[in-house]
């Protein structure tokens, strides 16, 4: 299992290019599933979720064609309609291709994803939905199996105890697309992600209206063709890199920032002393360069995960790094997945001052960290853990970096882009690591294989 040698103490500088989203790659992916035609996306992140959910599509009887950044998916054997579990267990959210191929192909059996790092992830609301509009579920063998000769449009009431389901949402979405009548989700989740599907569906013949807002309304119409998408940019990943510019104290340019995505972590930001310049105003907000530089030293703050529009879940690993180096305390209360603090035990082995109790974390800041052989447990936890890497002393060996490849491409490489010293390393091996091997082209220089669509 290949690690990260990270040695502390460099600032970033340059210029980088954010890549697509990789949480709305995944739902996009699946509602390909509910085409007649093949479906194009483009802008697709090069994550190990999109080939792993491209395998899985491809054991769904679809054609997958993937380029550098596009991905077309065509049906040409609907007969298989089984999720298994070896596939689903690499990746819970494969749960995206219930609803779609519920709608299509009248029937789906999907293994039940298991919990995560961070605790228990149920899909009571998925179902919850589907039945709704007409599905008749039961559990089988660890299996989720789900049949209707046509599903009916339906009232549906999609909150939880932690707000709405993003996945659901986009699972009964895409199903009530191909409908009989008008499906109305009240409580959607109302991430940019969820949008972005819905502007494929609708790309492919759909009638949806509100997506992005908690009321979406769905006419269902008689069958959907091809369309060709950009993916929106990945607002996690853009939001990683803006505090990797804070914590070393660095000046970084970066492009197809999904600003008006990320208003949340930047007030956050720059509450605590981050710069978040937006270079061009007149750019698409959700694709334009900003500037993100930091003061010496941070103020303290205060941060409660909320669905979107409010402060990500996603993000609070990494600016929990960022606050740990803040002059004062900070309060970090995690709503959406209460149990999600798994690297705070790595960052107390790296000299942070972190005083847990149930789902909030005082943060005391400290000085300084120290570099130390620290224990990736999931994505984010494991971004966290690099960022912190880049700024303690002496060198930090962060393990079990396969956690990372699902959602950053080539994270050392960015970096070191930037000036990091990272290198990426695999102990069985048995060899002495290479030099790290950086491809980033600089962006201003680089050519786009994206065109920002409004
Ligand atoms: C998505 C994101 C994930 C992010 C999460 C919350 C993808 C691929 N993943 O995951 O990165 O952290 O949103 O923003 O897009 N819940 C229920 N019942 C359900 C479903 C969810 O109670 O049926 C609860 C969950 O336990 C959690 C909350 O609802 O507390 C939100 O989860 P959800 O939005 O469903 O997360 P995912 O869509 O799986």
């Amino acid at each position: 299992m290949d690690e990260f040698r990270i040695q502390g103490g460099t600032r970033l500088a340059g210029r980088i290019r954010i890549d697509g989203s990789k949480n709305a790659s995944l739902p996009l992916t699946a509602a390909a599933l509910l085409a007649g035609e093949p479906v194009t996306l483009r802008n697709v992140p090069d994550l190990s979720d999109i080939s792993n959910l491209a395998h899985l599509m491809g054991e769904l009887g679809c054609r997958v064609d993937r380029g550098e950044g596009t991905m077309t998916i065509e049906e040409v054997d609907p007969s298989c309609t089984h999720a298994r579990y070896e596939i689903v267990s690499t990746m819970r959210a494969s749960i995206c291709v219930l609803g779609p191929l519920l709608a299509k192909r009248k029937q789906a059996r999907v293994a039940m994803p298991g919990g995560c790092a961070f605790g228990a992830r149920p899909v009571d609301l998925h179902l919850r939905g589907l039945r709704a509009l007409g599905a008749q579920i039961e559990l089988s063998g660890g299996d989720i199996i789900a049949k209707a000769d046509r599903l009916k449009g339906a009232t549906i009431f999609l909150g939880g105890p932690f707000g709405s389901t993003v996945l659901g949402t986009a699972n009964v979405m895409s199903a009530a697309t191909l409908a009989e009548g008008r499906t109305i989700i009240e409580s959607a989740a109302c991430e940019p992600e969820i949008a972005d599907v819905a502007r494929l569906l609708n790309a492919m013949g759909a009638k949806i209206s509100g997506a992005g807002s908690p009321r979406i309304t769905i006419d269902g119409v008689e069958e959907l063709g091809g369309a060709d998408h950009i993916v929106i940019p990945d607002r996690i990943v853009a939001a990683t890199y803006a505090v990797a510019a804070a914590i070393t104290n660095g000046d970084v340019t970066l492009e197809y920032f999904p600003h008006d995505c990320l208003l949340a972590p930047i007030d956050l930001l720059q509450n605590v002393g981050v710069n978040v310049n937006r270079l061009d105003m007149s750019e698409e907000p959700t694709r334009c360069t900003v500037q993100v530089t930091s003061e010496r030293r941070l103020k303290p703050g205060v941060i409660s995960t909320q669905p979107y529009p409010g402060f990500p879940t996603d993000l609070q690993a990494q600016m929990m790094a960022l606050l740990c180096l803040a002059d004062g305390n900070s309060i970090i209360t995690e709503k959406i997945f209460p149990e999600r603090f798994m690297h705070v035990a790595e960052l107390t082995r790296m000299g942070a001052q972190l005083i847990r109790q149930g789902p909030t974390v005082m943060v005391q800041g400290v000085r300084r960290l120290f570099g130390a052989p620290v224990m990736a447990s999931d994505l984010r936890a494991s971004a966290c853990l690099v960022l912190a890497g880049m700024v303690a002393e002496g060198e930090t060996i962060v393990s079990r970096v396969y956690h990372l490849d699902r959602g950053y491409a080539r994270m050392e490489e960015v970096l070191n882009s930037l000036g990091a010293n990272i290198q990426r390393f695999n102990p069985e091996r048995k060899h002495e690591p290479e030099p790290p091997v950086i491809t980033t082209v600089p962006a201003a220089k680089a050519k786009p294989s994206t065109v920002a669509t409004k």
